[in-house]
């Protein structure tokens, strides 16, 4: 019998998307490799360092050689510390064994995909959005429903939109304030309204996935509303946070997952068996204690003032910019721009329109500055197109984060002014370029 030549990866591989943040690193060694110091507005990390007394907890758990197999659901006692959260946070009393902590707040958006949706059902989710929204739907067959998050309103979700885009086959509704990437921030009048429009179209199957992971990271006084503290809500809603935004811990791997009933969280459990069993139990402690210790409300309070002040600084420099327009976001810690007089003046439009299909296809206008400004003026941010692609022709942005020194922010910022002033860099840098890094 004839050996049948197969492909090597199954079809749906070719439909998982990824997060741009990391696939630009090696675009940034590349200029660096080049003798080239690189300023990086691209990182979605606070530059802080883990507390110090997290640090000895962790040492210390390790030293009691807490380092075998432990609850795949997380350790008990983090997940009463995750409830006491919810109680004091979102004045929601969870028990424990409604939570299971994860590897991160990452995983449970995937999973959760793969645990309420079936193939064809649709899930809504906010573009410009958190990439790993979108990255899964089609991977698992499901349909990918975005949410525009227009600028004239806030980037704020409008509760007619959602309504319009909920059918009969909307599984999940994603949503998440504050925003990555705009550092939207939801009133509560405008959870209220999607929260009524959930309930009045939606049946109770239906869940909203509310990534809260910048729940900590709120400006001018503001503090976070989860949608799940609403009437009716916490019973359709899963909470999802973690520890690498509000302490500054993203090696940790510590997230967790709020689920309205014990079954759902045993689903979760099991999800967790199946693909790496348990989480390592001296970083659960160490989140505990990042959750009970007394000075953590004080570093907590101390980074959001310096995130602040930056954002404060940086958008108003980034309005003086001509051909910029920039909103002021009410939390997290990144900027997102509007660039689309830059793209006008530079003629970064015209060049797009001229570009071959094949290239146009796997680039976008803010993606062609963003390489630019990288390799020609060695500033690294991040383009429209890395926070959801469907529907996001014609919006042209930048997302820039905040988390460096207010110096290197400014260093930026003039990087960014050269590059937009730098026509004739722009044009060589397609004629030259563009089929190499587009
Ligand atoms: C909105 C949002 N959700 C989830 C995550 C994932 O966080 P973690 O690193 O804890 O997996 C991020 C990280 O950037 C994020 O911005």
């Amino acid at each position: 019998m004839a050996l049948q030549i197969r492909s090597l990866f199954a079809d749906r591989i070719g439909q998982l998307g990824t997060e741009n943040a990391f696939k630009i690193g090696p675009h940034i060694v590349a200029v660096e490799n080049s003798g080239k110091k690189v300023v990086r507005l691209n990182l979605g990390e606070p530059d802080f360092n883990l507390p110090e007394y997290v640090k000895d907890e962790i040492k210390r758990q390790l030293d009691l050689n807490n380092t075998h197999y432990c609850d795949p659901k997380g350790l008990l006692s983090l997940r009463q510390a995750i409830a006491k959260q919810m109680q004091s946070m979102r004045s929601l009393t969870v028990s424990p064994e409604r939570i299971v902590v994860f590897p991160g707040g990452k995983p449970s958006i995937g999973f959760c995909q793969e645990v309420y949706c079936n193939r064809g059902d649709e899930v809504i989710y906010p573009s410009p959005g958190f990439p790993i929204y979108e990255s899964f739907t089609r991977y698992l067959g499901v349909t990918p429903v975005p949410m525009h998050l227009k600028e004239e309103h806030g980037f704020s979700v409008s509760a007619d939109e959602l309504s319009r885009l909920i059918t009969e086959k909307t599984k999940l509704i994603i949503l998440n304030f504050p925003s990555n990437p705009t550092g939207g921030v939801a009133t509560l009048e405008q959870l209220e309204a999607l929260a009524d429009v959930i309930k009045r179209k939606c049946s109770p199957e239906v869940r909203v996935y509310s990534d809260e992971i910048y729940e900590y990271i709120t400006f001018d006084g503001c503090k976070h509303v989860s949608i799940a503290s609403l009437p009716g809500m916490e019973q359709r809603t899963i909470i999802s946070s973690g520890f690498s935004k509000t302490f500054a811990w993203t090696g940790g791997r510590i997230g967790y997952a709020v689920f309205p009933t014990e079954e759902e969280a045993n689903v979760f459990k099991n999800l967790n068996i199946n693909y790496f069993s348990c989480i390592p139990p001296f970083n659960q402690e160490g989140a505990r204690i990042a959750l009970e210790h007394p000075q953590s409300p004080a570093v907590i309070e101390k980074m959001v003032a310096t995130f602040q002040h930056r954002r404060d600084v940086i958008v108003r420099k980034l309005n003086e910019i001509d051909g910029i327009t920039c909103l002021t976001p009410g939390g997290a810690f990144y900027l997102f721009p509007n660039i689309g007089g830059v793209c006008q003046k530079l003629g970064v439009i015209d060049a797009y329109d001229r570009l071959p299909a094949a290239i146009r296809q796997r680039t976008s206008p803010s993606g062609m500055f963003q390489m630019f400004a990288l390799y020609n003026h060695q500033v690294a941010v991040m383009d429209r197109n890395s926070f959801g692609k469907i529907g996001a022709e014609g919006q042209h942005y930048l997302r820039l984060s905040s988390a460096s020194e207010l110096s290197v922010l400014e260093e930026g910022v003039k990087r960014i002014e050269a590059a937009i002033q730098d026509k004739h860099g722009f044009a060589s840098f397609i004629a030259d370029r563009a089929a190499e890094l587009l």
